[in-house]
């Protein structure tokens, strides 16, 4: 069996190995599509925090089952599927109170633990969704929907609620699209053009607005006078986030999706005149990935046009540096096996 290990920064190595056992309780799966995110990128640049070498990459994962080791009335040997990477301890007060994604011992394949940039790969069974009626390059695409899904399930937006989504990334994209889907009205906001180009062609939001000084006076045109209720930070950008307070209208929600390793700073006032509420967004869970998978097979989000590039597994390692450079212009990436 192959696997691409992501040996140290700036270097992936194709070794051979044995198909890994399956354990009891545990289904072996025939990796067919990788989606390449952020972390994979930061990861391989060695500027992902917590993140020892070597370590197989790969966590946005859809493949065919070749074993089940137990009893599992969810998934049989040749479904489709799509893989829940998020493997938590069952027991801690998150996980007992149904916040798996936040586990306080949290494994993610790919990241804390070998993922599946390789041909096969053993996982609980339980962590498997059936996707026979998808296609493999959507089943593959479940995970990163369902960061976007679960943001947007943790903001409890109401139909014709006023949304600005910050950052037009593959996880913006996907917040953008839930809450089209919550019946939002949604504005993009990014730094660059061709993004915001992008999401208004695919996924029939409302307006979209370049960041910059004078974002919050167009954000007012655009709403009448008034500020959005919701807004989602999905950046990861320290400056977008601290000052995504000012964009939220009075007793409004600001969601950071988005992820950084540095201080977040805002000013109290501002924070305490408006009453607003700040939320952060992390993972998602096997509910959000059976949410996604059926808005998917029901069409009811557009994601046709988001795989902008691929290639097949024994090209990955010297295509990789290219998806790095911006002018790639990558929105997602897929490996084929
Ligand atoms: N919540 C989670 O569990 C989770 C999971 C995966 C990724 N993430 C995080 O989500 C964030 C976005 O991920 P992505 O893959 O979409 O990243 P990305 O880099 O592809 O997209 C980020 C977008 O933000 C825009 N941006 C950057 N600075 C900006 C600014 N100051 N103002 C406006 N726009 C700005 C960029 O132009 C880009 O289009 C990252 O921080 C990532 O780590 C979170
Ligand atoms: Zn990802
Ligand atoms: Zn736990």
């Amino acid at each position: 069996m192959k696997s691409i290990v992501c040996h140290e920064s700036y270097l992936f190595k194709m070794i051979n190995g044995e198909k890994p056992k399956c354990h009891p309780g545990e289904a072996l799966v025939q990796i067919k599509r990788i989606g390449i995110c952020g972390t994979d990128l930061h990861a391989y640049r060695g500027n992902q925090p917590y993140f020892s070498y070597p370590r197989i990459l790969g966590h946005e994962l859809s493949g065919i089952v070749e074993k089940v080791n137990g009893d599992n009335s969810e998934i049989k040997v040749g479904d489709h599927v799509s893989v829940l990477p998020y493997l938590e301890c069952g027991e801690c007060p998150a996980c007992r109170s149904g916040k798996t994604n936040c586990c306080s011992t949290l494994s993610v394949l790919g990241v804390h633990q070998d993922g599946g940039m390789r041909e096969y790969i053993s996982v609980p069974a339980d962590h498997l969704i059936e996707t026979n009626k998808l296609t493999l390059d959507d089943a593959a695409m479940i995970e990163p929907l369902s960061i976007g899904a679960h943001a947007v399930r943790r903001a409890h937006l109401r139909k014709g609620e006023k949304v600005l989504v910050i950052g037009a990334g593959p996880i913006g994209l996907a917040v953008m699209s839930f809450a089209k889907l919550e019946g939002a009205t949604v504005i993009a906001m990014d730094v660059n053009k061709e993004r915001l180009t992008f999401c208004k062609e695919n996924i029939g939001i409302d307006d979209v607005i370049v960041a910059n000084e004078e974002s919050i006076t167009t954000l007012r045109k655009m709403f009448n006078g008034e500020l959005p209720e919701t807004v989602f930070d999905a950046t990861g950008n320290v400056h977008s986030m601290n000052s995504a307070f000012q964009y939220p209208e009075q007793g409004g929600k600001l969601v950071f999706v988005g992820l950084v390793n540095d201080q977040i700073t805002f000013s109290d006032p501002e924070f305490h005149r408006k009453e607003l509420t700040l939320l952060s967004s992390r993972n998602a869970t096997k509910e959000d990935f059976y949410f996604v998978k059926q808005s998917l097979e029901n069409g009811y989000i557009n994601i046709s046009k988001f795989i902008t590039h691929r290639c097949k597994f024994e090209n990955m390692p010297s295509t990789f540096n290219d998806w790095l450079n911006p002018d790639s212009n990558v929105i997602k990436a897929l490996v084929e096996i």
